[in-house]
């Protein structure tokens, strides 16, 4: 189960990440902070996906690059959970500008690019819940206790 405080965020490993043979490097340092995959695929964004996903950027001069970009490979889709789950992935990814992105994040150590940034992680202004439902279905989602959550947070935190 899923404690009450746990919120879910959705996490996109772009098609640099698996190109550069990063895909495990960017899940690690997820499960070593603390947060736990409750969901995860690989697929290829196609039209509908992209517009969907990156419509809001549609006028936008660099819209065909991303487009060309998102379907150049595979991607794989990720749901993190945990309490304060949003806003602790987002510091975890970094900036959109991988070259001014601070050390430590994964955009800042793995990334010297705007568009080729590793990573898509839910703006918490963006409804994180309406985007993994963009990417996953129910049955693809599960819900359990981690091990190390007793740890992970104090009873004060959760309460
Ligand atoms: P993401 O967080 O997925 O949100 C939109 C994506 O568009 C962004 O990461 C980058 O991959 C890309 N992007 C944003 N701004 C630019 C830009 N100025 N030039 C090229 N690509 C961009």
């Amino acid at each position: 189960m899923n404690h009450p405080k746990e919120e879910r965020t959705l996490v996109l490993m772009k098609p640099d990440a698996l190109q550069r043979n990063l895909l495990g490097e960017i899940v690690g340092r997820f499960e070593k902070k603390g947060l736990k995959i409750t969901g995860l695929k690989m697929l290829q964004m196609g039209e509908v996906l992209i517009k969907e996903h990156y419509g809001k950027y549609a006028d936008k001069g660099f819209f065909a690059g991303l487009k060309k970009y998102m379907t150049s490979a595979p991607i794989v889709a990720m749901v993190v959970s945990g309490v304060r789950a949003i806003s602790a992935v987002r510091v975890i990814v970094g900036p959109t500008k991988g070259y001014e992105a601070p050390a430590g994040s994964i955009r800042g150590d793995l990334s010297m690019s705007i568009q080729t940034n590793l990573v898509h992680a839910s703006d918490p202004s963006e409804d994180p819940e309406a985007e993994i439902k963009r990417f996953f279905k129910p049955e693809e989602l599960f819900a359990y206790k981690k091990i190390d959550f007793d740890y992970l947070y104090s009873a004060d935190e959760l309460a």
